[in-house]
């Protein structure tokens, strides 16, 4: 891989590290993307199945397809991508990574300062009380009711059309103003805010690298891109920051 010597010197420069996920650092750990060839589950699209509209139409078929993506994930590990992002953040103090992942690998790699901006599988909310609750996959698959309130649960996840947690939003905005470098990492761009990350990030100074398979939304905001597999480029690109 050709790194120029003067994004070599960036990397080794900068202090304020943001990195943005998405699915494409999961695919190499065989979780599904959204929008490729796999991201169907029976004949439904993640659009229509992931809303309050489908959840409240029929709450055990959203569940059916969250009990089959928490089952699928369980059975998945860390790849070298998400150990890559683990060790940054020990490279650099101020590191931080935002994750649209509900699929909890970046944790189970190693990272600690994430936002997992789009909410965690493995983790329930009440409709009724709205605790939350860690998900027990066997307990899940006898009941979905609260242990508490005996109300509905549902995934502890953010659907189409919700409002993103606020706090959560603006620790990511902060964290996009303050960003000396920006890396964002198989992610398509199709949901609008972490897009609008991506271009706070930008227009407040931050040198935006992408690694994707393909071009994406934030292509026309990066920097550098690097095209191909994430758990190949950032390896190396991460060996580069000291
Ligand atoms: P998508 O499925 O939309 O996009 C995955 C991206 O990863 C694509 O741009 C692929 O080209 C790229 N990709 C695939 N394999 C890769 C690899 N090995 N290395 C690098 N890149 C790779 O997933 P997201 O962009 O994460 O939201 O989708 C965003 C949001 O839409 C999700 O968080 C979810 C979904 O609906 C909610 O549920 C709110």
């Amino acid at each position: 891989m050709q790194i120029p010597s003067e994004l070599k010197e960036r990397l080794t420069s900068s202090k304020k590290i943001l990195a943005l996920t998405g699915a494409g650092i999961s695919a190499e750990s065989g979780v599904p993307t959204f929008r490729g060839k796999e991201g169907l589950w029976k004949e439904f699209r993640a659009e229509e199945l992931a809303t309050p509209q489908a959840f409240s139409r029929d709450p055990h078929l959203v569940w059916e397809w969250y009990l089959w993506r928490m089952d699928l994930i369980s059975t998945k590990s860390p790849n070298s991508a998400h150990y890559s992002l683990a060790e940054l953040e020990k490279k650099k103090s101020d590191f931080f990574l935002i994750t649209q992942n509900v699929d909890g690998l970046h944790a189970r790699s190693g990272s600690k300062k994430i936002i997992e901006i789009h909410g965690n599988i493995f983790r329930t909310k009440c409709t009724g009380c709205k605790k939350t609750f860690s998900s027990q996959i066997e307990e899940l698959k006898v009941s979905f009711k609260c242990k508490e309130c005996a109300s509905l649960l549902r995934p502890d996840v953010l659907w189409f059309g919700e409002t993103y947690n606020s706090e959560l939003l603006n620790e990511s905005i902060h964290l996009a103003e303050e960003a000396e470098i920006a890396l964002v990492i198989g992610t398509s761009g199709a949901v609008g805010i972490p897009v609008e990350l991506a271009r706070i990030a930008k227009s407040n100074g931050a040198l935006l690298i992408e690694i994707n398979l393909e071009k994406s939304a934030y292509s026309s905001l990066s920097d550098y891109f690097f095209p191909g597999k994430a758990g190949e480029i950032l390896p190396e690109l991460v060996s580069y920051f000291s």
